[in-house]
């Protein structure tokens, strides 16, 4: 089965909420669907929103990618869709991420200033922009714990931890003081 790689471009048509564990609360969903269905028909990418704007990187069997292009680009929630890379893949890139989300990093910030690019519009990114973004996607595996939405609510549902580990040392060496102090009172009685 021939692999490819696509690329594409396109405008939020909502307007952007407050992040909810770190993700918008759009895009979250988005998010949810992507890796339902991409992990079933083993397509891997990545998604990164920013300024309201979408850059997705998409890599898998042709159909695959072909048959998810098509749904994508009917969906509402973005518009003015541009394709900026289709072309044939010799070998996959991407391991084991069925879709990966990028948050606006350092790393981005850093890629605009380095483009002299005062926002996110991938709509007019050059194919050297598109590379960097791609490769930016493909290093951003340690950012998972962040984006992974239902680790990050099990995470959020865990009690949370008020006592820094510091401050128990202290009080236990203060409770054994205080036992070994009651002790040597009371041989003294
Ligand atoms: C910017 C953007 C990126 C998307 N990326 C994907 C994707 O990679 N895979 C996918 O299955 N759906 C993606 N979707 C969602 C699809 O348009 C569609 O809602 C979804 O595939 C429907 O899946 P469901 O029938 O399982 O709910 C994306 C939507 C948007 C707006």
């Amino acid at each position: 089965m021939p692999l490819i790689r696509l690329a594409y471009a396109s405008d939020a048509t909502f307007e952007a909420q407050p992040l909810e564990q770190g993700v918008e609360p759009h895009v979250a969903r988005i998010l949810m669907a992507s890796r339902r269905n991409n992990g079933k028909v083993n397509i891997v990418g990545g998604l990164y929103y920013g300024d309201n704007r979408f850059f997705q990187y998409l890599e898998g069997d042709e159909s695959a990618v072909r048959e998810t292009y098509e749904r994508i680009q009917q969906d509402s929630r973005h518009h003015n869709v541009r394709t900026l890379i289709e072309e044939p893949l010799k070998d996959r890139t991407f391991t084991n991420w069925s879709m990966k989300y990028v948050p606006a990093s350092g790393d981005v910030k850093a890629f605009l200033e380095r483009n002299q690019l005062s926002e996110f519009n991938p709509q007019a990114f050059d194919s050297s922009q598109c590379e960097e973004m791609i490769g930016l996607i493909r290093r951003s595996s340690q950012d998972q714990k962040l984006v992974n939405h239902g680790e990050t609510t099990r995470m959020a549902s865990q009690p949370p931890q008020t006592l820094s580990s510091g401050l128990k040392v202290g009080l236990v060496v203060a409770a054994v003081g205080l036992v070994v102090a009651l002790a040597v009172a009371a041989t003294l009685l």
